[in-house]
């Protein structure tokens, strides 16, 4: 791609002006405006800045020895020392008859492939999934695929939470309320009756709590009544996730809960005893700051009335039990003794971002080589919010059950769709309700800046006009409509780019593999999304403006070309969203 090999000559011509740069920092960039050409770089400057010498007089030195008359025109050195590149129209001809020709689809597969554990998902056995996981399914899903695309080896982890106090009530309830014809009929929502009745119970009743406790001991003791009611539950909850997944077309390499880690902890709390990185403290096990960082940084400190307080992470409870913390000191260890990845990437919800930043800290002093050996990184977000401001709810106020809220999509679309194409037969109308419903969920999620918070808006997702996905699945399904209804291309015809709709268009296709690239590395999948709805934009622009089956040729074969591209690169792009386009709207 032209963006790689200008960068690759820029570091050469550089290297051989000031041979001690660093070249890491030269970098090109799309052209913020297309006035300026193609692509652009700022980073003469800051190198300028720290040899102390005058920036446009080092740009000037270092264009003198760039080479690139094949695909550019000369390079403009504009204001205190910024390169701007013009690519020359052969070039952009040539690379559009390269991709028609099958060559490639405007990006390459990375030079370094790296691999990458992806944690994401993780539902909670005996609850129902609700409509917050669609923040991590749909985010985690479309990162493992940005990372597949470009050639990264990854595996994807389904750290469920199957383990846990919670599974002493649940125990208590199936043994003593459980309602087998409720629990045939909708299992979750029975599971979840049984948690919410002996819940109550024990706050009134400390007996009940402690015959909860002493189901879970058993539990976990490894009783074989408790062991076989307890993998019933996740039997059953196994089916609501998969029939959710099998939806929304996410898969998992590994499918490894909590419970999976149980056999380790002793152990883990063992090492981090003896390590010396944590200690006992009123009978419990935990982790204290150890000082390092400033305390506004340390998650192992907080802030009370005046004065910075010890918040330990603990690692082993009073009465023998483990923490969420223990199992994910297990879990870690497992993954880089499994996959020895590069990064390990973690997608859950902001709330727990102190519980992270105390995991890798943790693991830092435990194990400092292996900690160094591997990128942790937490990639949270924000909340789904209601019209009022809070968290999306019900009309009744109750937590809105992901399951219910896909139905509603499809059915909700499925009324315009019927509306808007009597002509098609109901089964081919609820598909398209399907694509559209479940992508238009899924776009409304990923488009936001993953840290804010966002506002479920029915009216907003399923518009046909804006920054949605209807939107840009119409577009696909024009550009592919074109295609198809054109027949064969003549190959032979050249390709021609007069028009400046049909440049814009193609300026905008060579920059989808910069945008896989930012998007993967910073883990935001909103910049696919901002990428493609302008893609969208530019090839309606360019479909109004430039008349494609009607026109002479060579134009004609050269716009159903572009056509052909356009629906491709959205396509693909839709895809590594996780979202399907259909032919027809
Ligand atoms: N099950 C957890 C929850 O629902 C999320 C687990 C995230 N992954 C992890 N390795 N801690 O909050």
């Amino acid at each position: 791609m032209f963006h790689s090999v200008i960068e690759a000559r820029l570091r050469l011509a550089v290297a051989a002006v000031v041979p001690t740069a660093n070249l890491t920092v030269v970098q090109v960039r799309p052209a913020t405006e297309s006035r300026f050409g193609e692509f652009q770089s700022n980073s003469l400057m800051s190198i300028a800045r720290s040899l102390g010498i005058n920036p446009r007089q080092l740009a000037a030195d270092i264009v003198a020895r760039l080479e690139l008359g094949d695909i550019c025109a000369p390079v403009e050195i504009a204001g205190p020392g910024f390169l701007n590149f013009r690519l020359l129209p052969a070039a952009l001809v040539g690379l559009v008859t390269d991709a028609l020709a099958g060559q490639h689809l405007f990006f390459e597969p990375t030079a370094r492939s790296k691999s990458i554990v992806i944690d994401f998902s993780s539902p909670n056995v005996a609850k129902p999934m609700h409509v917050g996981h669609i923040r991590s399914t749909g985010i985690g899903d479309a990162l493992q695929r940005l990372w597949r695309l470009l050639g990264h080896r990854v595996v994807t982890d389904n750290h469920i939470g199957d383990w846990g106090t919670q599974f002493g009530k649940l125990l208590v309830g199936w043994k003593t309320l459980l309602d087998r014809v409720a629990l045939e009929a909708d299992p979750i929502a029975e599971m979840e009756r049984l948690y919410r009745e002996v819940n109550t119970r024990c706050d009134a009743d400390p007996l009940c709590l402690d015959v909860a406790r002493r189901e879970l001991v058993l539990l976990q003791a490894g009783d074989p009544e408790n062991l076989s009611i307890w993998q019933e539950m996740i039997r059953l909850s196994q089916v609501q996730f998969d029939t959710i997944y099998g939806r929304l077309g996410v898969r998992f390499d590994v499918v490894l809960g909590e419970s999976f880690y149980n056999s380790e902890l002793a152990g883990v709390v063992g090492s981090l005893l003896s390590a010396g990185v944590a200690r006992e403290s009123e009978g419990a096990v935990a982790v204290f700051s150890d000082g390092k960082l400033a305390p506004k940084e340390d998650p192992f400190l907080i802030h009370k009335e005046g004065e910075w307080v010890d918040i330990p992470a603990l690692i082993r409870k009073s009465d023998g039990g483990f923490n969420y913390m223990t199992t994910d000191l297990a879990t870690l260890v497992h993954r880089l003794k499994t996959w020895n990845p590069d990064e390990i990437i973690y997608v859950v919800d902001d709330r727990q971002s102190a519980h992270f930043k105390s995991l890798f800290l943790v693991f830092e002093r435990w194990q400092p080589e292996a900690a160094n050996g591997v990128i942790l990184r937490h990639i949270g977000f924000g909340k789904i919010l209601g019209d009022d401001g809070k968290p999306f709810k019900t009309r009744s106020g109750d937590t809105v059950k992901l399951g219910d809220l896909l139905n509603e999509a499809e059915e909700r679309t499925l009324k315009v769709v019927a509306e808007k194409r009597p002509d098609l037969s109901l089964s081919e109308q609820k598909e398209i309700a399907r694509v559209v419903g479940i992508g238009a969920v899924k776009w409304q999620d990923l488009l936001p800046n993953r840290q804010s918070d966002y506002v479920f808006s029915w009216d907003k997702m399923l518009a046909l006009q804006g920054n949605t996905a209807p939107y840009l699945q119409y577009q696909y399904t024009r550009a592919s409509k074109v295609v198809r209804d054109a027949g064969d291309r003549d190959a032979d015809q050249g390709v021609v780019l007069t028009e400046a709709a049909e440049l814009a268009l193609v300026r905008h296709l060579m920059n989808f593999g910069f945008t896989l690239q930012a998007a993967a590395e910073e883990c935001r999948p909103n910049y696919l999304c901002n990428y493609l709805y302008e893609l969208a934009s530019h090839f309606s622009r360019f479909y109004e403006a430039c008349p494609v089956l009607k026109v002479e040729e060579p134009a004609r074969s050269s716009r159903i070309g572009l056509c052909e591209l356009a629906a491709r690169v959205l396509k693909l792009g839709l895809n590594t969203l996780g979202i399907e386009v259909t032919d027809r709207m």
